[in-house]
């Protein structure tokens, strides 16, 4: 049983060397069961044929963007049809311009357009992929869900050793599947999640807070919706756009939060707090404008905020919970005491002092603990990326 049966793949063919190896893609996904729809760049038409994969796939092979009088939507039919879109081999152009928002041919309006996951394979010269131009377009795309596999290392075509093979069809077409069987896997779930920091005012035009950005809690509501799950997102102050589908509450302090927590956590699944929740809250909040004048320095007095998760704990059941702890010393003695105590079936602990993990950035690295205490420690990767490990654990849960 493949989960790749049935599926129609948009598969997306662009200018390089690597191209005559996408006959081969489209070869092992017709093997296993799947419809593919190949889309040629201008580039990659200097490479292969289109009649090649044409004769392969027996599927017109879609060209342009203006091709068909009357078919003058293909794009949007065909972003909408596909249930994954994979680029293989996928240039360095490309990569940047989907990272650009340029849409301006068949492929990128396709990409654009669709809901599906899309799934990247680079090919290039190992210089251009170690170019931090293209560096940060890939970590741009990783960082909004787009998958990428490869390259390797290897012989490259122009004759150098190094990373920028494209990854071989058949574990293109395993990644894919992967990526194919988690996107319902979560189907029947509901989650409530928690995100961003919470803003616990000291009078009219000032407060205390943190620097999470929710990224993370973002990030986690996206993959468990696009896994099928019915996602409730509670946010603290943050720019960030919800993902569509989702039921978005926006409160302000670590007590609205609470509040719509218990709100809402009896008609869950579950719970992923990925929240910056204050520990405290200023025990008055002046009603005006705090004054300077007369004054050296001022002393404020703050009052213990109530902990969500220990509040939670005690509601539990059996519904699972997952809890963050972020530290900057102690990180896993931290995490487990936090786990026992608040009764969580996971901890996701966050040491803030690594490089490009914990607040604000797109990156996260983490080390996911269970209630026996095994440990799984996982590299630098995209938040998404953490989020799917995240949801790759609690589904074992049910
Ligand atoms: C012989 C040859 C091989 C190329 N191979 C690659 C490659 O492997 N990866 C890449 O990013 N660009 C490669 N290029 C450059 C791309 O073809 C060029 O950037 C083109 O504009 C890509 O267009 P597209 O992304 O729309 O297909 C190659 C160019 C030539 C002439």
């Amino acid at each position: 049983m493949t989960n790749i049966k049935g599926k129609n793949i948009v598969l997306g063919i662009t200018g390089s060397i690597a191209a005559y190896k996408a006959a081969e893609i489209i070869r092992v996904l017709k093997d296993r069961g799947a419809r593919v729809f190949p889309v040629m760049t201008k580039s990659a038409r200097h490479f292969v044929h289109p009649l090649t994969f044409q004769s392969i796939c027996q599927e017109k092979v879609l060209l342009n963007l203006f091709e068909d009088k009357d078919e003058s939507l293909k794009h949007i039919s065909l972003s909408r049809l596909a249930d994954a879109l994979v680029i293989a081999p996928a240039t360095a152009n490309i990569i940047g311009k989907i990272a650009s928002g340029i849409a301006d041919d068949i492929l990128t309006t396709t990409v654009l357009a669709t809901r599906a996951p899309v799934v990247i394979a680079p090919a290039m010269n190992e210089w251009m992929y170690q170019n931090p131009l293209v560096q940060a377009n890939i970590a741009k795309l990783k960082s909004l869900g787009y998958r990428f596999i490869g390259p390797e290392e290897g012989k490259l075509a122009c004759g150098d050793e190094g990373r920028g093979r494209m990854s071989e069809p058949g574990a293109i077409v395993d990644f894919l599947e992967d990526v194919l069987l988690c996107k319902n896997d979560l189907k029947g779930k509901s989650f409530l999640i928690t995100a961003g920091p919470t803003r616990e005012p000291l009078d009219r035009v000032r407060f205390i807070s943190n620097y999470s950005s929710g990224k993370m809690g973002f990030a986690i509501a996206k993959e468990a919706k696009e896994r099928g799950a019915r996602v409730i997102l509670i946010a603290g102050p943050t720019w960030i756009e919800p993902p569509p589908g989702i039921k978005l509450y926006r409160v302000e302090t670590a007590n609205q939060m609470l509040e719509k927590v218990r709100e809402h956590f009896r008609q869950v699944d579950g719970l992923i707090m990925a929240s910056a929740v204050s520990d405290f809250r200023p025990l008055f909040v002046h009603k005006g404008k705090i004054k300077k004048e007369g004054k050296e320095k001022i002393t404020l007095e703050f009052v213990k905020n109530p902990d969500i998760l220990e509040e939670v704990a005690k509601i539990k059941g059996d519904k699972i919970v997952v809890g963050f702890c972020a530290e900057t010393e102690n990180l896993l003695e931290e995490a487990r005491k936090k786990l026992s105590c608040k009764n969580m079936n996971l901890v996701v602990a966050n040491d803030l002092t690594e490089e490009g993990a914990g607040f604000g950035v797109d990156t996260n690295k983490v080390t996911i603990m269970d209630a026996q205490g095994k440990l799984t420690h996982l590299p630098l990767m995209s938040k998404y990326e953490v989020a799917r490990e995240i949801l790759n654990h609690v589904k074992i849960l049910f």
